[in-house]
């Protein structure tokens, strides 16, 4: 464990939050009801997670978050005091690795939608808990992902580039995941391309071939699509980003998401909800050679550039 006042709350409270500096467990961490991030999702966030107890690309998620406060007329905490509060929180909770969610809210003022109400500049909260990843035999099974009916939102509506606190969209389409018996969905755009996942972004393979949606669809730009570019490229891999319709993963070889949490995630099926609510294996029904050898590109990728340093 690294030094800090970490025992105590992991002993007795898992989840630790840091509420404008406070660090308390989460019954105590709390926001005021006004607070726009929660009477409207005003707000900015990052999840970040850890590899050797110290989080991950953090330079690039906070460059993001930057982005999306930048477009959404947020003003953000200094870079300085992100990255004190968030290393003061993961120290404090003993973790020997942590999922970290960031959120910054525009704050609270006199009720209304007017951004201008807001009166403190933002208000700043951390959540840190010990990382739950999935299982090997998840990994090894794949997941099943739904096509849902619910479109991503347009990006001339709410740019999916923005990593903002608004995420009923992503949550609409995973109810419908849910409800039918899939572990989670893909989106696609208004006319009808494949976009991402509720919370991760989509490739598929095929004859050997790594395609994923262009950004300007409208999607999250994620980290781990970055990195899963970079290291399928230097294992001599050609990827295309390219628009493409739900057949194409249909007709694909493989399918996989990659996310923060989830890394390189094999899709071995897909139900398409839209149509006549059939589930298709991928493939043969079993993760693919190029999800699995991109999974530990990815894991060399982590040892080398994080790890190592
Ligand atoms: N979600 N697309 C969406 C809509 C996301 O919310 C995420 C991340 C991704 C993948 O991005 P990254 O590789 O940077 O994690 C794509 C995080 C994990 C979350 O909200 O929990």
């Amino acid at each position: 464990m690294r030094p800090g006042a970490g025992g105590w709350y992991q002993r007795f409270v898992p989840v630790l939050c840091n509420v404008e500096g406070k660090l308390v467990p989460p019954e105590q961490a709390l926001v005021p009801v006004l607070d726009r991030g929660f009477l409207y999702g005003d707000s900015v966030y990052e999840v970040v997670r850890t590899y050797g107890g110290r989080p991950f690309e953090l330079e690039r998620h906070l460059l993001r978050m930057e982005r999306t406060a930048d477009r959404i007329g947020l003003t953000l905490p200094p870079r300085s005091r992100i990255e004190g509060e968030l290393q003061r929180t993961l120290d404090a909770s003993g973790n020997p690795e942590s999922y970290a969610r960031i959120v910054v809210t525009r704050g609270e003022g006199q009720f209304g939608l007017a951004p201008q109400l807001a009166t403190g500049l933002f208000r700043m909260v951390i959540i840190v808990r010990p990382l739950v990843l999935p299982s090997e035999e998840q990994y090894a099974r794949g997941i099943q992902m739904a096509i849902a009916k619910t479109r991503r939102n347009s990006p001339l509506a709410l740019d999916p580039a923005l990593k903002t606190g608004n995420y009923l969209n992503n949550i609409l389409a995973l109810r419908e995941a849910v409800g039918a018996g899939a572990d989670d969905a893909i989106l696609l755009d208004l006319s009808g391309r494949v976009t991402e996942g509720t919370t991760s972004n989509v490739f598929f393979v095929q004859r050997g071939v790594v395609v994923t949606p262009p950004l300007a669809l409208g999607m999250l730009e994620g980290i781990t699509r970055g990195v899963v570019i970079e290291v399928a490229r230097e294992e001599g891999l050609l990827v295309r980003e390219e628009p493409h319709g739900p057949e194409a993963l249909a007709a694909a070889d493989e399918v996989f998401v990659s996310s923060t949490l989830r890394e390189v995630m094999p899709v071995t099926s897909l139900v398409f909800l839209e149509s006549d609510e059939r589930t298709r294996p991928v493939g043969d029904g079993k993760p693919g050679p190029i999800a699995q050898r991109l999974r530990k590109a990815f894991a060399k990728y982590v040892a080398e550039k994080h790890l190592a340093r």
